[in-house]
């Protein structure tokens, strides 16, 4: 490699964001460009990734390889697309963990098996990067804002090259640049921001869809939830920088949006001239090229009558909300920290089908919080029996540290949280077979999303509910909006045949 002045390098980057990660981004490909003509030329690279990748990378002028490992949420997905498109920019192609030269975690904490699952993968890691010692590893995510992990990480997985927190993702090409330039194990986790850092590219996983970040971190300090420590307070980006983000993905071919953030329904609260979420919903209809919107997560504290007027009014808003529970004892929602009850919750419903009769209601539900009776739980089925959700994600309560829950007496035995967590799967299970399938015989919008794996001549598409359609038809279609006539339902999905437009 040809010397390389770092001193200078660091002094001459900008000091503003985003572009000090610009210019960063054109360092490490310049760095990786050097190491890779060195490989190229010792004859290292074939040998690392083949000759017929080789001339794949040569072709396309990629320098390198990495994956990104994904863990947890769909505000997680969408950041691991923006640090995709950091890594592509910065010169490397996509590839299978076993050859790539950078891998990265993007990890989660909300539950003790997120965390598990973790520090699986990082033992096969480890053999990994035994066999290929040039690789570069990674870990950033939710998981690395505690510090008793990083600790961990830093004391049995020192084979770990970078990690970083939440707060600073949109860092990756200036990381990835120190990582490369110092040789060192570099961390960088930030304890807290009111930065949003915005306009660094993104990859998107589906050309027709994509998440649309609008707000970060919690407020809500639910007492058994680690997020607000990991992802910090709630900060909403401006409308305008949503709607013109929204635009560009209309003109770049996206027909859906999901909004996300942790708690959609107080999204504008905190800026410095308020924007209610019914009235960005209503913004974000008027975007011309739009023809769905869905969102993500709703809390049934803040769900204002405004934004049930705006589900019922806005023709693109998708007939779905998902609306988590987490209990239906009005004594544990208390202790909870949910700031509603098991009555408040039911009437709330019973506003929303009113006025959307076709909606399709979905759930999360936590078993086992500390100091759950029988009685507790029953209130719980009775909520699921009544609601009659479309489907429902349930959880086992897993303590998290710092938490208020995670020192709360009366944990509940494993044994009885195991049984009851049985009950409830199945009296939801139970339910969603009935329900799902409500819409047989009728025709209904799918958005094609891909050809069906398993059928030849088949593609698959969600319903505005969220529902998969699968029915004949070709790679064409994907992308569209096509009317489809739903069949027969398969209890989680329909199968269907394609219908005449009118
Ligand atoms: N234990 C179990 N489930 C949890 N969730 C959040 N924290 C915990 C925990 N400590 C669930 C909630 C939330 C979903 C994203 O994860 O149901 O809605
Ligand atoms: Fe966690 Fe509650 Fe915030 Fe959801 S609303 S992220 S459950 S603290």
């Amino acid at each position: 490699m040809k010397y390389w002045d770092f001193d200078t390098i660091y002094r001459q980057a900008p000091a503003s964001e985003p572009e000090r990660q610009y210019y960063f981004i054109e360092k490490t490909r310049e760095i990786l460009q050097d190491k890779f003509n060195d490989d190229v030329i010792s004859g290292e690279a074939r040998k690392r990734y083949g000759k017929e990748k080789l001339d794949e990378l040569l072709a396309k002028k990629q320098i390198g390889t990495f994956m990104i490992r994904t863990f947890g949420c769909q505000m997680n997905a969408r950041d691991s697309e923006k640090l995709c498109g950091i890594l592509q920019q910065a010169g490397l192609a996509a590839s299978e963990e076993e050859t790539a030269d950078f891998v990265l975690y993007n990890t989660c904490t909300v539950r003790d098996n997120a965390n598990q699952k973790v520090y699986g993968h990082l033992g096969y890691l480890q053999t990994l990067k035994k066999k290929n010692p040039w690789m570069t590893i990674a870990l950033c995510g939710c998981m690395m804002q505690e510090p008793a992990v990083v600790q961990r990480i830093q004391k049995s997985y020192r084979f770990v090259d970078l990690i970083f927190g939440t707060h600073n993702i949109f860092k990756l090409a200036e990381l990835l640049f120190r990582c490369l330039a110092e040789k060192n194990t570099i961390v960088d986790i930030w304890e807290s921001t009111d930065q949003v850092v915005e306009d660094l590219p993104a990859e998107r996983k589906y050309p027709f869809k994509s998440g649309v970040n609008i707000m970060y971190g919690c407020n809500n300090f639910c007492s058994y939830c680690i997020v607000p420590y990991v992802r910090g307070r709630e900060r909403s980006r401006k409308p305008e920088e949503i709607l013109s983000e929204i635009r560009r993905l209309a003109s770049d071919g996206v027909k859906e949006v999901m909004l996300l953030g942790q708690n959609v329904n107080s999204y504008g609260k905190n800026l410095s001239e308020p924007v209610t979420f019914a009235e960005l919903l209503r913004q974000v209809n008027e975007v011309e090229g739009i023809e769905r919107i869905r969102f993500m997560t709703s809390h049934p504290k803040d769900l204002s009558e405004d934004l049930i007027l705006a589900m019922k009014n806005l023709p693109k808003i998708c007939r779905h909300l998902h609306l988590p529970l987490q209990s239906g004892s009005s004594r544990i929602l208390k202790i909870m920290n949910r700031q509603y009850t098991k009555e408040q919750y039911l009437e709330l419903v019973a506003q929303i089908r009113q006025a959307v009769p076709d909606i399709s209601l979905t759930t999360d539900i936590i078993v086992g919080f500390p100091g759950e009776t029988e009685a507790d739980f029953e209130e719980t089925l009775d909520v699921v029996r009544k609601v009659r959700y479309d489907s429902a994600f349930t959880f086992i309560y897993s303590k998290r540290t710092g938490t208020p829950a995670s020192v709360m007496d009366n944990q509940v035995p494993e044994a009885l949280v195991k049984e009851r967590f049985e009950r409830l799967l199945k009296e939801v299970q139970q339910i969603s077979s009935q329900v799902c399938g409500r819409d047989t015989g009728t025709v209904q919008e799918v958005l094609v999303e891909c050809e069906n794996d398993h059928q030849d001549g088949y593609v698959s598409g969600r319903l505005s509910n969220n529902l998969l359609v699968h029915f004949p038809g070709s790679a064409s279609l994907i992308g569209s909006l096509v009317p489809v006539e739903l069949t027969e339902s398969k209890g989680f999905y329909y199968m269907g045949r394609m219908a005449d437009k009118s």
